[in-house]
């Protein structure tokens, strides 16, 4: 995503939106340990008001709102209106009535000053234009002693669920020199990077801590490319530039390099995060 502008993030993630809800068990299995994480640090009771930013197509919202039962309610918001859509059409599946939907920006939250009792956001940070402003949007809009929550990458090397791809796919397509700034996956990996936006943004007791987990779901080898693909809006456009013997050979290669992370039918990756916490002073 370097060199990307807001509306360029909007429209990558308005395309992306009919794949993260096709695959949405898989990347609900595959991200749950972020989400329990998530609400541990933001200490989440039932009773609680809570702000989720950038919930995709409804993760963690979804879980969380399962969670809260009826005491407490979760406003699911996200910059797609692709993506607010398809976590309300799944919401109409499972008939939650403790779950709102807003489609706003991390940077321009259209709630009132202290509404919510925590605000987190699971993999959204590192594609937000102005983290500054999105970590003080988030902070303004809990109370006083309230928690922000911000969950995001960590480095590449330790997430094999995206380097094995990245490695393999840099042989086939030259890419540019990423701007470690810009928005993308592993804008924040570097330890300290997101502590010190959340610092700005005035939050007090901040903290930070490195979740290690495992990437898993029901899926086969087989299986792992093709929800690569569809997933990435970067993997879409690159591989859009190939030929058909040239995919074939890549999907080859990139499927015998991952098999190892995979057994009976179940996958496997090893995987990091870096969890950051504020508080409303
Ligand atoms: C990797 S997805 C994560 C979605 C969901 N939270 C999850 O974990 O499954 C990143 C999400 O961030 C949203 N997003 C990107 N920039 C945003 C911004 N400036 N404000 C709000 N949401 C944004 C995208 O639309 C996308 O749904």
């Amino acid at each position: 995503m370097s060199g990307q502008t807001f509306e360029d993030i909007r429209e990558a993630w308005r395309q992306s939106a009919a794949y993260w809800e096709k695959h949405r068990e898989t990347i609900q299995s595959m991200f749950q340990p972020i989400t329990a994480a998530l609400i541990a640090a933001a200490r989440i009771r039932p009773e609680n008001r809570i702000l989720d930013v950038a919930g995709g197509p409804g993760e963690p919202s979804l879980t969380i709102a399962r969670d809260l039962a009826n005491s407490g309610s979760i406003v699911c918001t996200d910059l797609a209106g692709e993506m607010v859509a398809a976590a309300a059409r799944e919401n109409k599946k499972l008939g939650l009535k403790n779950v709102y939907f807003c489609q706003c920006s991390a940077q321009s939250l259209p709630f009132l000053d202290c509404l919510f009792d925590a605000a987190i956001s699971r993999l959204g940070a590192m594609f937000f234009p102005d983290p500054v402003s999105a970590a003080c949007q988030m902070l303004r809009t809990v109370r006083p002693g309230g928690k922000i929550v911000l969950a995001v990458w960590g480095e590449r090397s330790f997430n094999p669920f995206f380097g094995v791809v990245t490695d393999i796919m840099s042989r086939y397509v030259e890419a540019a020199p990423e701007d470690p700034d810009a928005p993308g996956a592993f804008r924040f990996a570097e330890p300290g990077k997101l502590l010190s936006i959340v610092k700005q943004s005035g939050a007090i007791r901040t903290g930070e801590e490195v979740l290690d987990f495992r990437i898993e779901s029901d899926l086969s080898a087989s299986q792992f490319w093709p929800l690569r693909v569809e997933m990435s809006d970067t993997l879409r456009e690159k591989t859009s530039r190939f030929t058909v013997q040239q995919l074939a050979a890549i999907e080859t290669e990139i499927t015998s390099a991952v098999a190892g992370f995979f057994k009976n039918g179940r996958m496997s990756f090893p995987a990091r995060v870096i969890i950051v916490t504020g508080t409303r002073p």
